[in-house]
């Protein structure tokens, strides 16, 4: 049955549903367009996801986001449901569902598409759908065909998501929208919907704004990588990368954007490089070269550990598990493969963390800086920046200078 024979018996009463709407990118925007007037519904696989932000509750940390989500709640303009059926009351449907690559870094091109295939007698001929999951270049297309073989007559739309994690409820009304659609009325009625959130909106083709999704991201890796690249040449010659850094930004615009050292890791960056680079037959020849830098920081740190103490009857503690400072997402976090190979190099690795809730392997702050002969920082939570009251005379491995110390390793 096609959703077109649905159709009669549906009535349209919410303005957006947002498809994936519980996780790290829905929720904030599901909740941001709730906070701007609009009824917005939530349909989404994970059940106890849903019956914690039906309770108000987050499923992940996310600054302003429990405010905005109580008051939406309380004026009855957002309700989360697992019944796919919730996708026929919307005029739009926002679809932000995951699309991680999978254990050899291949990207899935099917992912969006399967989550809409799955419960395509569900969409209605004049909906808006904006795909707005980072996608394999294509995907629309893709999506495009999907619908006309069902024949479900939607306006179809691709509108990438670029707000960090932590940072949504402010770059959701303030960075630039890119809206696209094979029309200029698709694209109109995108900017209408984001223009409830910003006014800054930028128009591009179909396959433009897909790759401008993944140029965003490959662009914010790449520069991480030219940094921690730096970050190793200077250290290895025995001079701290931070003091240099300092020196080339200073009063510099044209270095401005030179990043500190750091873990580059979580569930984007690494990802869509790495969509980029299937979607050029391997020829992204800086993107592969980033993913050795970055991913190769942990094991560097180690054996940087190893030239200058008898690490194997040493005790590390490693100090923040997620992928970055004050989150509490462990994807793809290179704090964990650093924990991989201190398990197998060092006498003993303790763990701590003061916002993952889902390691049960973790410990007290306190415990780690008592036990440990050396401590790493891996997530640069602010909360670290007092170490020196637990732990006055621990050597501590800083790349990203938190302490003020300097970041040699
Ligand atoms: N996390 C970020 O900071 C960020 C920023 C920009 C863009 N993105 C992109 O946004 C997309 C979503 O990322 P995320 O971090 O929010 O992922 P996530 O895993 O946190 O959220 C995805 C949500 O989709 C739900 N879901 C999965 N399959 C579904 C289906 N078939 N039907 C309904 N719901 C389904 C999951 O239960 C989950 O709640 C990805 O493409 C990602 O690359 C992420």
């Amino acid at each position: 049955m096609t959703s077109q024979q649905l159709d009669p018996e549906v009535e349209a009463d919410l303005d957006v549903v947002v498809v994936g709407g519980c996780g790290h990118v829905g929720l904030p925007l599901a909740v941001a367009l709730a906070s701007r007037g609009s009824r917005v519904g939530i349909f989404d696989i994970d059940a106890a996801a849903v019956a914690r932000v039906s309770r108000g509750e987050l499923p992940f940390r996310e600054d302003g986001l429990q405010e905005l989500l109580a008051e939406a709640l309380e004026k009855e303009t957002l309700v989360a449901s697992t019944d796919p059926a919730t996708i026929s009351r919307g005029d739009v449907v926002v679809v932000v569902v995951g699309t991680p690559v999978d254990e050899h870094l291949n990207p899935d091109p099917q992912q969006v598409t399967r989550a809409i295939r799955g419960v395509v007698d569900h969409y209605r001929d004049g909906q808006l759908v904006v795909l707005r999951s980072t996608v394999y270049p294509g995907v629309t297309a893709n999506v495009e065909r999907l619908f006309a073989k069902h024949g479900v007559a939607v306006d179809l739309s691709f509108c990438p998501e670029r707000i960090a994690e932590g940072r949504a409820m402010t770059e959701l009304f303030t960075l630039p929208q890119i809206v696209s659609g094979r029309t200029p009325e698709v694209r109109a009625r995108a900017a209408r919907l984001f223009g409830t959130l910003t006014d800054d909106i930028v128009e591009l083709e179909t396959e433009e704004a897909e790759l401008a999704k993944l140029f965003t991201n490959s662009w914010r890796y790449l520069k991480f990588a030219a940094a921690n690249q730096f970050y190793v040449m200077a250290n290895d010659h025995g001079l701290d990368f931070e003091r240099i850094r300092q020196a080339v930004i200073h009063e510099y615009p044209r270095a401005a954007d030179l990043p500190g050292a750091g873990f580059a890791a979580g569930p984007c960056l690494l990802k869509d490089t790495m969509q980029l680079a299937a979607f050029t037959d391997n020829s992204f020849v800086l993107g592969h070269s980033a993913m050795l830098i970055n991913e190769g920081l942990p094991l560097y740190l180690v054996t940087r550990l190893e030239q200058r103490l008898d690490l194997a009857e040493a005790t590390v503690g490693l100090l923040g598990m997620a992928f970055k400072g004050e989150s509490d997402d462990i994807r793809s976090s290179l704090s964990y493969k650093l924990r991989r190979i201190l398990e197998f190099r060092a006498a003993e690795v303790l763990c701590t963390d003061p916002y993952v809730t889902t390691d049960d392997r973790l410990l007290p702050l306190e415990e780690v800086t008592a036990r440990a002969d050396v401590l790493v920082i891996g997530a640069p939570h602010a909360t670290y920046r007092d170490l020196r009251t637990l732990a006055p005379d621990t050597e501590v491995v800083d790349i990203w200078n938190l302490l003020g110390e300097g970041t040699m390793a």
